[in-house]
């Protein structure tokens, strides 16, 4: 392990503070050098997490590796990782990830773990989350269509499945087929191939059994132990069913509540909590965005940044920073401090909006509305700031950034409150200034 320049203690969690997309796979990446175990706690396969490696053959184009199920603590090789109770993971889609982890020669064996609790995604809460969202029209969420809402309905409404349940096969699929049907009455026929599905499964069945543990007692004893442990958030804050966007948002909290009930690590026991931020805001699907920018400037960030989502491949709506939001999450979240992503992104803009305020009806908000009217009715108020022109992606100390990127980055921190203790400066796993 290489000695890392923050002192984040024991038990971190990364979350993502904005509407996903943040940037949290690098930053996971780059911490989990220094941690013995990655664990993730929430979401599934909605998640795509991006890590760039350098590749010793082709040194002009870094590996790109794109995590959705399987924990982003997988490119260190001491590093064991663990999928929580709160993720909602579709076997399948985790093998292949498995697969294609292997085909790079990254060894996977003993060190992915699940946990016993984990509740099970099958091709059934796929496809009613697409019925789902063709019955919405024009109010439809913009979802991955990878299952999520679905599989946490059945899970809160108790009828879920949880993967320890695989180990007796004959009662699960006598579960699975009373799903199905307690389904079909609700949504019509399905037209994937069940029969398929359920021999998928018992061969993985096999497969899942040595990979299982006792999340909560597993971490706690690990912790005890003095072991160093990662706690990988998913989505973003403003995505959480709870406090986000609602109803444009996940289905699960993707804040710090989900980071204890998805793990069974509790509240009290981090030690910091890291909350990636974009240096501009990003948006995939429907739903308000208070500082998007529909023109060409919105397109030139889309190019600039790359902004293409890792999961469906559909272009990011793109937009300028917004301090409220950033506020709201910090104390949402209880930040300890931010990863700021992607300042390289801005460089050769003339000039920077930071929105500061909203109002509506002449009234300042205290904070993000609840009501989505007012949310896509508001006024924004805005702080300009002159940009920089200089490239930044060789910068390694804050003290050598253009002045005016410095301005920025301070502008931020004083306006949300929370300090930026890590800044990302370009794709691949050195970019990062750390201060
Ligand atoms: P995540 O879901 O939060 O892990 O983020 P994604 O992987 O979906 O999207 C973030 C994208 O930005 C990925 O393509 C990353 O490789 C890229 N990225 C992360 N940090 C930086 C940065 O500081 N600069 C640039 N240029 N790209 C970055
Ligand atoms: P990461 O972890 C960006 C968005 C979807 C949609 C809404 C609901 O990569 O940051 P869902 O499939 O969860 O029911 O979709 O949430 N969404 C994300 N957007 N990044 C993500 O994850 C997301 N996970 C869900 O685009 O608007
Ligand atoms: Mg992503």
């Amino acid at each position: 392990m290489s000695k890392l320049p923050l002192n984040l203690g024991n038990l971190t969690a990364v979350l993502g503070t904005q509407w996903g997309d943040e940037g949290k796979g690098k930053l996971i990446d780059i911490l989990s050098e220094n941690y013995d175990m990655v664990v993730r706690a929430a979401g599934g396969a909605n998640a795509g997490h991006t890590i760039y490696l350098k590749d010793e053959e082709n040194p002009n184009k870094p590996k790109k590796f794109v995590f959705h199920l399987v924990p982003s603590g997988m490119l260190h090789k001491a590093c064991t990782c663990l999928i929580g109770n709160g993720v909602v993971l579709h076997l399948p889609t985790l093998f292949e990830e498995i697969e294609l982890l292997e085909k790079n020669n990254i060894k996977t064996a003993g060190r992915i773990l699940i946990a016993d609790r984990t509740h099970l995604l099958f091709d059934y809460h796929k496809e009613i989350d697409a019925v789902q969202e063709e019955k919405k029209g024009d109010k439809k969420v913009g979802t991955t269509k990878r299952g999520i809402g679905p599989c946490y309905m059945d899970k809160t409404s108790r009828m879920g499945i949880r993967v320890h349940e695989l180990l007796d096969f004959e009662k699960f699929e006598a579960k699975y087929r009373q799903n199905l049907a307690t389904l079909k009455d609700l949504y019509g026929e399905f037209t994937y191939d069940v029969e398929k599905e359920l021999s998928q499964l018992r061969a993985l069945a096999e497969k899942v059994k040595p990979m299982l543990v006792d999340g909560a007692h597993y971490l706690h004893e690990a912790y005890k132990a003095g072991r160093k442990i990662l706690v990988e958030g998913a989505n973003g804050s403003m995505l959480d069913v709870d406090h986000g966007t609602y109803p444009y948002v996940t289905s699960s909290s993707p804040t710090i509540g989900g980071i204890s009930t998805g793990t069974g690590l509790p509240g009290r026991a981090f030690t910091s909590l890291v909350g990636i931020m974009k240096a501009y805001v990003t948006r995939v699907g429907s739903g308000p965005f208070p500082t998007e920018l529909k023109d060409a400037l919105g397109e030139e960030i889309r190019q600039k940044g790359g902004e293409f989502g890792a999961t469906t491949g559909r272009p990011r709506r793109c937009g300028w920073y917004d301090s409220v939001i950033g506020k709201y999450a910090v104390l949402l979240n209880g930040l300890t401090d931010i990863n700021l992503t992607k300042l390289d992104v801005l460089t050769g803009l003339p000039t920077l909006k930071i929105a500061t305020t909203y109002k509506y009806k002449g009234e300042t908000l205290a904070s993000v509305p609840a009501d989505l009217d007012i949310m896509e009715n508001m006024e924004i108020e805005y702080l300009e700031m002159p940009g920089w022109t200089e490239d930044i992606g060789n910068i390694r100390a804050f003290e050598d950034l253009p002045a005016n990127a410095k301005a920025y980055v301070l502008k931020i921190e004083e306006l949300i409150g929370c300090k930026i203790s890590s800044i990302g400066i370009g794709l691949e796993r050195d970019a990062m200034i750390f201060r």
